[in-house]
């Protein structure tokens, strides 16, 4: 992405040999402006074959043209709901406001759009075994779409620090699970060094098959709002391969003529993990990686592998960054699950963010707003039980759901029930 330095598909390599830098799959524009349209991507919608069936094979000349279609490793993944929120937009101070809630793909999280692009490539490939480090969603996705293809997946992540959904998934789908003392940032950098020695391929974001169907979030999310653009995209960020993955979808639809205008994106780190909102204040000069701590345990990462990306991707949208504290992600959360909908911590930031930037008067009341919801209500269940009974470190309870606990009669039961009949009027 640096340099402009060329190399074929087919060859193992995640940084540039020549500067370093991040590699982008890149696409022949002019064979796309030709063979896509809203049309072709309209016709597929609802159909039951494959690989069309899927929220990111729909997509598939943008994504990986000239894969045979019989390598594609797919559950399927995406087609996912984008959801009106009004009550949610009058909180956050927004005309409108959707919430396209990645957690319902295959394995509870938007990973699972950039693991089909990634094992398939691991399939065209002829790997036998994948790898990643992780905080804990991309290895139940990798977990899953490796047995899917029938290779072996290996995930590593940081001790007693991933939610237990994704732990669980982990083991369930079969995957070689390894818990270290390091935290994300220093296990990535192990698998890296695994790969190199041990002839492991990486499936984290530094490599770029991954982005190429994470890209699919944004190009359904017009598609469902009728190829109109929405005025901001506000997405959390941690090892920001998401946010690196919307700007490239955004500037490749408007080189293609899809769409006539780029959404700003709003990019929403946690406060204690928030190493590119730092550096957006000093002017996105450079990173300083920073020792992460959140309760949002998805996007606890000091040191983004995809940080030049995510730059550009401000740059392409004219975009922002913001940081949110633990207590006003929990809060968030809250009021997303209380909807019915549900989310895991991390993805709250999305909500909490449009409410910041528009108090900031950065997003306008009248704007029209997607927020990406990355990960299932299920994923982080000790979350949800602490925060409503109120057992969270230095968080308070703004919103809870107590349980109550009742005699076998009807009298007890009266007594609960009128009294929070009293509570909810
Ligand atoms: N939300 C959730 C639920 C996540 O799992 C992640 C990342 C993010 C947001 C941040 O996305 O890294 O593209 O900026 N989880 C990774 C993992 C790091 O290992 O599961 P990003």
């Amino acid at each position: 992405m640096n340099c402009g330095q060329q190399y074929p598909v087919d060859q193992i390599i995640y940084n540039c040999a020549t500067c370093g830098g991040l590699l982008d799959v890149q696409h022949d524009m002019d064979y796309l402006r030709k063979s896509v349209s809203r049309q072709l991507f309209d016709q597929r919608l609802g159909t039951l074959e494959a690989p069309y069936n899927s929220g990111v094979w729909r997509y598939k000349e943008l994504i990986y043209p000239d894969v045979p279609d019989d390598c594609i490793v797919s559950r399927p993944e995406g087609n996912t709901n984008l959801y009106r929120t009004p009550r949610l937009a009058e909180w956050a101070g927004v005309a409108q406001l959707y919430l396209k809630h990645e957690g319902e793909n295959p394995t509870g999280s938007f990973k699972d759009r950039g693991m089909t692009g990634g094992l398939t490539q691991a399939r065209l490939l002829g790997v036998r075994r994948v790898a990643c480090a992780s905080t804990g969603n991309t290895s139940a996705s990798l977990a899953a779409y490796a047995a899917w293809a029938g290779i072996e997946g290996i995930v590593f992540f940081q001790n007693q620090q991933i939610a237990l959904g994704k732990l669980a998934q982990a083991i369930a789908y079969g995957a070689t699970g390894i818990q270290i003392n390091a935290d994300f940032d220093r296990n990535l950098e192990l698998v890296r060094e695994v790969a190199d020695n041990l002839g492991v391929y990486v499936l984290n974001s530094v490599n770029p098959f991954r982005l190429e169907g994470q890209k699919s979030i944004m190009i359904e999310t017009i598609q469902q709002l009728r190829w109109q653009v929405p005025d901001w995209i506000v997405v959390p960020g941690g090892n920001l391969g998401n946010s690196s993955a919307f700007g490239k979808a955004l500037h490749e639809l408007k080189a293609l003529g899809l769409i006539d205008r780029l959404p700003r994106l709003a990019i929403i780190q946690a406060e204690g993990a928030s190493p590119l909102y730092q550096s957006y204040q000093r002017g996105l000069d450079h990173l300083d990686p920073m020792h992460a701590e959140t309760i949002a345990t998805a996007i606890k990462i000091g040191n983004p592998v995809n940080y030049a990306k995510a730059v550009r991707a401000l740059h392409w949208t004219d975009g922002v960054v913001e940081a949110v504290t633990d207590q006003e992600i929990m809060d968030a959360k809250a009021l997303i699950d209380r909807q019915g909908i549900g989310c895991e911590p991390a993805s709250a930031c999305s909500l909490v963010g449009v409410q910041k930037l528009v108090r900031m008067g950065i997003i306008k009341p009248t704007d029209t707003v997607v927020g990406v919801l990355t990960g299932h209500v299920l994923k982080d269940a000790d979350a949800v039980i602490n925060y409503h009974s109120n057992a969270l470190d230095h968080i308070h309870a703004n919103y809870p759901n107590q349980l109550h606990q009742s005699e076998a009669n009807v009298e007890a039961l009266r007594a609960i029930l009128e009294s929070r009949e009293a509570i909810l009027q």
